[in-house]
């Protein structure tokens, strides 16, 4: 990891934008701003106001998880994990 605290680089950052956009884009909003094409599938920016994003480390990892419906069974390597979860607490929502 790199020294600078809570300021993951831009470079995973982008990974874990890419990866969501690949495999989450057509159901989720992945940015910081637009509605979701799927109106029942919430906006990644905010999933932060609902738990922590760290709890999603581990259904990420496994695959992906119950409660999804059309979900395609997904799971990341760990790496990609760590991009993906960096990724998603870079960009939620102030409240
Ligand atoms: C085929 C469409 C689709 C795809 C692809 C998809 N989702 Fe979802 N997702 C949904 C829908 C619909 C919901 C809302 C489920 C509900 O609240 O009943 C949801 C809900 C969620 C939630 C909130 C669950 C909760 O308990 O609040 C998370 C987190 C999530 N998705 C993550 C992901 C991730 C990460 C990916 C990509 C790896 C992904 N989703 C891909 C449709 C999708």
């Amino acid at each position: 990891m790199a020294a600078a605290q809570g300021a993951p680089g831009a470079v995973d950052l982008k990974r874990g934008e890419e990866l969501l956009a690949k495999n989450c884009g057509q159901c989720h909003a992945v940015g910081r701003t637009g509605d979701s094409p799927r109106p029942d599938a919430p906006a990644f920016r905010v999933l932060g106001q609902r738990y922590p994003i760290d709890s999603l480390e581990e259904s990420l990892g496994e695959g992906i998880m119950s409660g999804h419906p059309d979900m395609p069974e997904i799971s990341f390597e760990s790496d990609d994990v760590g991009a993906i979860i960096d990724y998603l607490k870079s960009i939620q929502a102030k409240r």
